[in-house]
This record gives C-alpha cells, sequence and structure tokens, in this order.
C-alpha cells in the first residue's frame, strides 16, 4: 500500500514538473545559479561581454554584444539569448564557455530558467 503511494506522488510531481507552470522566482530560484554558474565572469568588476548577472536589474539592463538585444524577452525563452547560450549544443558559443572548464548548467536548472522566462521574466 506504502509502495503504491509512493509511486502515485511520483507520477504526480513528475507531470507537475513537466508542465512548467508553477511560478518560478527569480530571486529564490533563477539568482543562485546565475551566481553559481555565472557570476565569475559576470560580476560587477570586468564582467566579460559587459554581461552582469548580480541581479535582476543588471541582468535586464545587460545587452548582447553582438546586436544589443537585452538578453531575455519575456514570455519567449527561445528567442532569449541568455536561454540561447545556456542549453546551446554549440561548444564555441554555449555558456559557460567550455574553455573555462566550468559545468554547464543541469537540465533541471535550465529548465527553471526557461519556465522562468515563459512566465514572463518577473522581478518575483
Ligand atoms: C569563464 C568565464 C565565463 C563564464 C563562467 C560565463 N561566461 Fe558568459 N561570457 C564570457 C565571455 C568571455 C563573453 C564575451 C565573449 C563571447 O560572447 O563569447 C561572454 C558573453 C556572454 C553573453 C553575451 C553574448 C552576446 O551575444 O553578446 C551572455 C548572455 C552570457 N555570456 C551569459 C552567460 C551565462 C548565462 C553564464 C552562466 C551560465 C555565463 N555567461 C558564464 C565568459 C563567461
Amino acid at each position: 500500500m506504502r509502495l503504491l503511494h509512493i509511486s502515485v506522488l511520483a507520477v504526480l510531481m513528475v507531470s507537475c514538473g513537466k508542465q512548467g507552470d508553477r511560478p518560478v522566482s527569480y530571486a529564490k530560484q533563477v539568482q543562485p545559479i546565475l551566481n553559481e554558474r555565472c557570476l565569475k565572469c559576470h560580476g560587477d568588476v570586468d564582467p566579460r561581454g559587459k554581461v552582469v548577472l548580480t541581479s535582476y536589474a543588471a541582468f535586464m539592463n545587460s545587452r548582447t554584444a553582438s546586436s544589443g538585444q537585452p538578453l531575455a524577452y519575456p514570455g519567449r525563452p527561445d528567442d532569449s539569448r541568455l536561454y540561447m547560450l545556456v542549453v546551446s549544443n554549440q561548444p564555441n558559443f554555449r555558456m559557460p564557455p567550455d574553455t573555462s572548464g566550468m559545468p554547464q548548467m543541469t537540465g533541471e536548472e535550465a529548465a527553471l530558467l526557461r519556465a522562468w522566462i515563459l512566465q514572463g521574466a518577473k522581478d518575483n
């Protein structure tokens, strides 16, 4: 009986996760991922590509060097440069750069980032 309960719960959790409609918090979920994976090169001091990821405001005010675009378009993760870079499978394009030896985001982290942009990239 207990086993059955556990598997029902597991199925529920997996299906909730897939829909990506649970509200994602920038402050509690997204910023900590950026802190861990990106701030080494995108902090306040000498940020690479002039991209600063230390806060929501810094993130939203940064522009791509290549085309001067915002890093995220609310509601459109697949057009958002920051998301495209972390999920890219092109080694000379993705972030963190392969040459840095730093690990890529996990699938779960990238999914959170995607859901947050999809939900409007809010300062929440
Ligand atoms: C080891 C250093 C390093 C780390 C770590 C790093 N970056 Fe970068 N990033 C760079 C450099 C260098 C550039 C500028 C040159 C380039 O575009 O490749 C850059 C540029 C960028 C740009 C601008 C691209 C453009 O088109 O102008 C974005 C967005 C970005 N990084 C996002 C991230 C994100 C998100 C993370 C964390 C997941 C991250 N970076 C981690 C070094 C790093």
